[in-house]
């Protein structure tokens, strides 16, 4: 299909977001020819030096839109956000003698407790289950602990459409956030928290993976 002729509506569900056209039109060109490369964008190698540098690129465009630290790691992992719910606490709560807390503010937060609880202890410390997950918690009403693991919330609950206005947690203990759906919608303080994750089919391009 020609994509002049294509009618690229604007998808205001909760993904995957619309690429612009523009994108569209250079991936569809890149999967018969990258010409400096010489080859389909399909069959260049993801350890040669031009992808390599295609991931650098969009590194420092993360960096530089998110102003993340120098000391912070970005990362881009295969799967989804789902997938993290299980790889924190696998590498932060497996074999730790501490607790971890989780803000359960949705069903995506909600999501990801049981696949904690299989790696360690685990603390609800506010479920808002009971009002139809129609609020969150005032900040003074979350009682937390300053030895947890780390503290857990989704700042952006996509299916029932609540959104943290502020950041939870104490200084001391690790604050971890599922962005997924408002990643990259507004500047953030990226050295208030301990690690940020977020699946890429909304915001920031297709599904797939996740930063
Ligand atoms: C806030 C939030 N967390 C996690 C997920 C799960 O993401 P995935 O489908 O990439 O596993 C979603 C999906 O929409 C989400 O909105």
């Amino acid at each position: 299909m020609a994509l002049e002729n294509l009618n690229n509506h604007l998808n205001f569900s909760g993904g995957p977001g619309a690429l612009p056209e523009q994108v569209l039109k250079v991936t569809q060109a890149a999967i018969m020819n990258v010409p400096e490369v010489g080859l389909s964008v399909l069959g260049i190698s993801h350890r040669s030096d031009w992808f390599r540098d295609v991931v650098d690129e969009t590194e420092n465009n993360l960096r530089e839109l998110l102003g993340v630290p120098r000391d912070y790691h970005v990362l881009f992992l295969q799967g989804g956000s789902s997938l993290q719910f299980s790889m924190i606490p696998m590498n932060l709560l497996h074999g730790s003698k501490k607790t971890a807390e989780y803000i359960v503010s949705g069903y995506w937060s909600a999501k990801a407790v049981p696949e904690a609880s299989i790696e360690g202890e685990v603390r609800v410390v506010w479920d808002g289950r009971d009002s139809g997950y129609n609020r969150l918690p005032a900040a003074e009403k979350l009682v937390l602990s300053s030895e947890a693991a780390y503290l857990h919330y989704v700042s952006n609950e996509t299916v029932e459409g609540v959104q943290f206005s502020y950041l939870p947690g104490m200084s001391d203990v690790p604050l971890i956030c599922d962005m997924a759906s408002d990643f990259l919608s507004q500047p953030i303080a990226v050295d208030r928290y301990a690690l940020v994750y977020a699946h890429a089919q909304k915001n920031l391009g297709p599904a797939g993976l996740t930063s």
